[in-house]
C-alpha cells in the first residue's frame, strides 16, 4: 500500500473536514489502496505543527476554539508556510488558504514552492488556477508532479474530471452554469421574501460564503471559476479580467417578483462560448430564466454546468457547489488522482 504524507496549508472548515474524514472514516481511504498521514499543518491563526511520523489529528480536532499549536509537541504559534512546504517530509501539499482574486497570493507562492520542491499539490483555491493555471501546470510537469484542483469549481462535484475524462472525443463548444452556491441560495431565499443581507448572513453561517461574501454576490467568485472552466475545457487563455462580470447586487425583490409573474427565475449565470473565429467570449451576469431552461430549477447551494457539445448536444451535471465536507471530498478525489499519477509513472 502506498502511504502518502500530507501537509495542510490553511486549517479552515474544508481541511478540518478532510482531517475528520481521515480520523472518522479510515476505511474509505484504505479501500482505495492508500494510506494517508498528515505530517504538518500550518495556519495563519493557529501557527505550525510538524510531526514527521504523523500528527494525532483527533487531538488537533479536539483543541478548543481560538487555540494555537504552541502547546503541542512540534507546535509553534507562528505559521511558517514556506519552511513546511519546502522542507517537511510531505509528498502532497493541500493548499487551502483564502482565495485572493487580485494576485492569488499567498496561495500562488505556496503552490509554486511546493511544485518546485517536487511535491504534488492539491487545492481548492481558485485564485492561483484562474490567474496562473497554465504556468503552474507547466511547473508541475517540469518537476514530475501532479497539480490537482477539482474542488476549485463546484466543490466535490466532479465537473473538471467529468469533462476531461468522460467527454473525451466530443468537442465542447461552450459551457453555461450556476457556479456559486451562495448567490444561488440567496436568490432562492429572496424569492421567499428574505432580504439579501439576511440570506447572505445565513449562507455565511452554513459555511458556503467566501471569507468576503462580496465575492459571492458581486460575481467575482464565478468570474474565477468560469475562467478556470473556459481555460480547462475550451482551451481558452482567459484571465479573470477578460470575463465581463455583473453580480446579483442589482437583483432587487421587485425584479424577482416581476420575473416570477412571467414564470421566470433569476440565476447568476456564467457562460463561455467559442466564436467561429476560435476566440472565446465569457460573461457572468444575472439572467431571468424561463421555467423550461435546464438551469432554472437548480436551487439552493446546488450548482450545475451545461456543456454544449457537438455530438451529444447539451450535457448537464448538477451537484453541491460549496460546503465543508463536499469540498473536503474534492481534496480526497485529488489525492486519489495523485495516486493514479504515481501509478502511471510506475507502469510507464
Ligand atoms: N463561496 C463559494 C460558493 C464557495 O458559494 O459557491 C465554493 O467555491
Amino acid at each position: 500500500m502506498n502511504t502518502y504524507n500530507l501537509a495542510i496549508i490553511g486549517f479552515g472548515g474544508v481541511t478540518r473536514a478532510l482531517a475528520q474524514l481521515i480520523v472518522e472514516d479510515p476505511h474509505r481511504i484504505a479501500s482505495q489502496g492508500i494510506g494517508l498521514r498528515v505530517v504538518a499543518i500550518s495556519d495563519l491563526a493557529m501557527g505550525s505543527l510538524v510531526e514527521p511520523e504523523g500528527i494525532d489529528l483527533a487531538a488537533v480536532l479536539a483543541l478548543p476554539r481560538g487555540s494555537t499549536f504552541a502547546g503541542l509537541s512540534g507546535g509553534s504559534g507562528v505559521a511558517d508556510n514556506e519552511a513546511i512546504i519546502r522542507t517537511s517530509n510531505a509528498d502532497i501539499i493541500a493548499e487551502a488558504t483564502f482565495t485572493n482574486p487580485l494576485d492569488g497570493e499567498p496561495a500562488a507562492s505556496h503552490v509554486r514552492w511546493a511544485l518546485e520542491s517536487g511535491k504534488h499539490v492539491i487545492t481548492t483555491n481558485k485564485g492561483p488556477i484562474a490567474l496562473y493555471g497554465e504556468s503552474l501546470k507547466q511547473c508541475a510537469a517540469e518537476n514530475g508532479v501532479h497539480f490537482a484542483f477539482e474542488g476549485a469549481v463546484m466543490s466535490g462535484t466532479p465537473v473538471i474530471g467529468l469533462a476531461r475524462n468522460l467527454l473525451t472525443g466530443l468537442t465542447v463548444l461552450g459551457v453555461q452554469g450556476i457556479l456559486n452556491g451562495t448567490s444561488n441560495y440567496v436568490l432562492g431565499r429572496m424569492e421567499t421574501g428574505v432580504s439579501l443581507e439576511d440570506a447572505v448572513a445565513a449562507a455565511q453561517n452554513l459555511g458556503f460564503a467566501e471569507a468576503d461574501p462580496g465575492a459571492d454576490i458581486g460575481g467575482s467568485d464565478v468570474q474565477l471559476k468560469l475562467s478556470i472552466l473556459a481555460n480547462e475545457l475550451l482551451g481558452a487563455s482567459l484571465s479573470p479580467a477578460d470575463v465581463a462580470t455583473t453580480g446579483i447586487v442589482g437583483v432587487t425583490a421587485e425584479k424577482i417578483a416581476a420575473a416570477a409573474q412571467q414564470n421566470k427565475r433569476f440565476k447568476l449565470i456564467g457562460s463561455a462560448y467559442r466564436n467561429d473565429d476560435g476566440t472565446i467570449v465569457a460573461e457572468v451576469a444575472p439572467v431571468a430564466l424561463t421555467a423550461d431552461h435546464p438551469l432554472a430549477n437548480i436551487s439552493g447551494v446546488t450548482n450545475a454546468v451545461s456543456f454544449d457539445t457537438d455530438l451529444l448536444g447539451i450535457v448537464t451535471i448538477a451537484g453541491p457547489g460549496a460546503g465543508r465536507t463536499e469540498t473536503a471530498f474534492a481534496l480526497l478525489a485529488d489525492i486519489l488522482a495523485v495516486h493514479a499519477f504515481e501509478g502511471a509513472k510506475v507502469n510507464g
